[in-house]
């Protein structure tokens, strides 16, 4: 037996491998001091065989296979000739670096290597992956191929997972791991809404995160000891969902599975800053270069399908007068989409609503000094459409059979090369021949039938046309956040977190998002009082407030507000753009108050902070608690202002204004041992709080 570790910053794994037997990881936890006896950490975690288990209990570790009476989910499932081929792969080598492992295994007989891939990269996130092969005669049909088999420590003992709807992404539940674990699944060819690609496990406070880098269907096991192996440990499997007969491996060929991302922390904070330095630094395409995150006006919200040019164009001076930097035309400037029964695939611009192309439209944004978006639903077409007309094959259907709409609409099948072809001249030409720098790309529709391939076809089309058009930022929408992942997020500039842009909604959703994502990829937008979805009023304070943590945008017809709100507005637009540079790049802590209504994050970087302090529920008691802060250093002085416009009914309540505008000095300790006494007490009411390290 051999014993090897791989270490990031605070984190180390310890492996035990055989070559001719199996795979195990002993260890996931704090980093262990140099010249830890990793034997002796073996001897103190084996354990004697116990009743009712096999002679020889099975050892899944890294591969866990239905062989020597493992009951539980195996990582592979492999089908030759129609019959299921029940695998016994054994480690064939490995290689270990200090930061990262792969083992091979192999199974001769059943004509089968697999790889498995751990590495730990920026924010000690582990990158865990797995490749099979076919080094047997014929073809070899993979039901399943995990991404990711961890062992899970028996410390952890809760999880967390997520469900969701539409408008409604991203709903935590926290439950014990035993007696039953958790099994997720997802059919309708991406993520969906209900959250089945996101995981927290914890053990007290400490809390290890995990997901599944994938835009198409997933599976996600966890189950408790209780399956064989007897030592205590939970086994967590993640992977790509097929549907029988999608993957087929000829003699030679390979499968790659996607990538699990999994990060360990001392707390919620830490992990979300895991995962926000490995997006930053491994995910997003060339983060380091982007520019600031440019302020949307877009068009949904305010005109819906009631375009015009004129109309457009009042939304567009309206827009340039807030501060709005992107104007994003929304669904309904192409073919004859007045509605949404009709013309998804006709990609062509409106000529009753403009009847000299978007050229007037676009000069006229770039006049007012702004870039200009425009929304797309490629993947779909209307059965009224041109498109359709043309080529009704070209949709995902089964011969014979209904083809049942969803919104109206059918999906095409993008494993097809001339789909793909035909979308991305038609998505070159749009972009060849308008300035458009941004790109809404939207997906309304479950996929039924599933298509094969479906989500290869998709990455295919979104990377052709990314290298053809370097500059355009594309955004990932689903209906809202019904296909946010971090392959998607590889191939794009920001996520539609959801429909919803209700302040009280946002402050559920944006949180539970930035456990995983930063801010300055989560579209965060104001949006009309009602709002649409909810029906719910909001002043403009307290929505403009919520939507300055994320990207900013306006969803919203600036010639429905008043004076005030315009000004509320407008003023919320340049806190965001004095603090984008903050929020964008730093660190973001969870701040917990005793009062379930009050929801704080904040944002620390280099010398300064923003806090957000928002409440939702009428507090039980006059005086909400104060707020305690996070993430300052304990001896550091900071000055604490409190940006205005302030909040209408709450400041009030305000003790010494002047206090607060002139600046409070105080400790990182004091601020963080007890807090700032801000009035919370009124339902929707928020503050934004400003921190400066003062110099020693
Ligand atoms: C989806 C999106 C919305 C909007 C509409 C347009 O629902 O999530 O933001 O773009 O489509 O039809």
């Amino acid at each position: 037996m051999d014993f090897v570790r791989c270490d990031g910053e605070t984190l180390t794994l310890v492996f035990a491998l055989e070559v001719g037997g199996t795979a195990d990881c002993l260890y996931v936890g704090a980093c262990l001091p140099a010249g830890e006896d990793l034997a002796m950490l073996a001897a103190a975690h084996a354990r004697g065989r116990h009743e009712s288990q096999p002679d020889h209990p099975p050892r899944p570790g890294l591969l866990p296979e239905r062989k020597a009476g493992w009951s539980a989910a195996p990582a592979l499932e492999l089908r030759r000739g129609g019959a299921r081929a029940l695998t016994d792969c054994r480690v064939s080598r490995w290689e270990a670096d200090p930061h990262g492992i792969t083992v091979t295994f192999v199974d001769e007989l059943a004509g089968a290597k697999i790889t498995v891939r751990w590495q730990i990269g920026a924010g000690d996130v582990l990158r865990a992956q797995l490749i099979l092969a076919n080094t047997g005669q014929g073809t070899l049909e993979v039901e399943r191929l995990a991404a990711l088999a961890l062992p899970v420590p028996a410390r952890f003992t809760h999880l967390t997972s997520y469900s969701g709807r539409w408008a409604s992404e991203m709903q935590d539940h926290r439950r014990s791991v035993a007696p039953d674990g958790l099994a997720r699944t997802s059919a309708i060819g991406k993520p969906g809404f209900h959250g089945g690609n996101w995981l927290l496990l914890h053990a007290g406070e400490e809390v290890l995160g995990a997901h599944l880098a994938w835009s198409g269907d997933h599976w996600l096991a966890l189950e408790p000891d209780n399956q064989g192996a007897g030592d205590g440990r939970a086994m967590l499997l993640m992977g790509a969902r097929w549907d029988a007969g999608e993957i087929l491996l000829a003699p030679g060929d390979t499968l790659a599975s996607p990538q699990a991302v999994i990060a360990l922390a001392p707390g919620r904070s830490a992990l979300a800053q895991a995962f926000h330095q490995h997006v930053r630094q491994a995910v997003l395409p060339q983060r380091a270069q982007w520019p600031l995150r440019k302020v949307h006006l877009n068009s949904w919200e305010a005109l819906g399908f009631a375009l015009s040019q004129a109309k457009l164009i009042a939304l567009t001076e309206a827009a340039a007068s807030l501060g709005i930097e992107r104007f994003v035309l929304d669904d309904g400037w192409f073919a004859a989409r007045r509605d949404d029964t009709s013309s998804l695939g006709d990609w062509t611009v409106c000529p009753d609503v403009f009847p000299q192309g978007l050229a007037p439209l676009i000069a006229r944004v770039h006049a007012l000094g702004m870039d200009f978006g425009l929304w797309v639903e490629p993947e779909m077409v209307s059965p009224d459409s041109d498109l359709y007309r043309a080529h009704p094959g070209w949709c995902l259907h089964t011969e014979g059979r209904q083809r049942p709409t969803m919104r109206g609409q059918l999906a095409l099948d993008l494993a097809r090369n001339e789909v793909r072809e035909h979308l991305f001249s038609a998505l070159s030409a749009l972009l060849r021949d308008h300035a458009i720098a941004y790109l809404k790309w939207d997906h309304n529709r479950d996929l039924y039938p599933n298509g094969k391939h479906q989500t290869e076809g998709f990455y295919a089309l979104l990377d052709r046309l990314r290298a053809a058009h370097p500059h355009v930022e594309i955004e990932s929408c689903s209906s809202g956040g019904g296909r946010i992942d971090m392959s998607v997020l590889g191939r794009t500039h920001r996520v539609w977190p959801s429909d919803n842009n209700d302040p009280v909604e946002r402050l559920r959703i944006i949180p539970a998002w930035s456990q995983f994502l930063p801010l300055e990829v989560l579209g965060s937008h104001v949006g009309p009082s009602p709002n649409p979805i909810t029906g719910r009023r909001a002043s403009m304070d307290f929505r403009a407030k919520v939507a300055v943590f994320g990207h900013m945008g306006v969803e919203a017809d600036p010639s429905q507000m008043t004076d005030r709100e315009r000004e509320t507005l407008a003023a919320h637009i340049a806190l965001y753009k004095a603090w984008r540079g903050v929020l964008h790049s730093g660190a973001l802590h969870r701040l917990a108050h005793p009062d379930p209504g009050v929801t704080g994050m904040m944002v620390t970087h280099q010398d300064k902070a923003l806090v957000l302090a928002a409440q939702t529920a009428f507090s039980p008691v006059f005086d909400a608690a104060p707020l305690r802060l996070a993430g300052l250093e304990p001896q550091a002085r900071y000055r604490v202002t409190l940006p205005e416009p302030w909040p209408p009914k709450a400041r009030h309540y305000l003790a010494d204004p002047d206090q607060w505008r002139s600046g409070i000095t105080l400790s990182g300790t004091a601020l963080m041992a007890q807090g700032l006494a801000l009035p919370l007490t009124h339902p929707e009411t928020a503050w934004l709080i400003a921190l400066e390290r003062l110099p020693q």
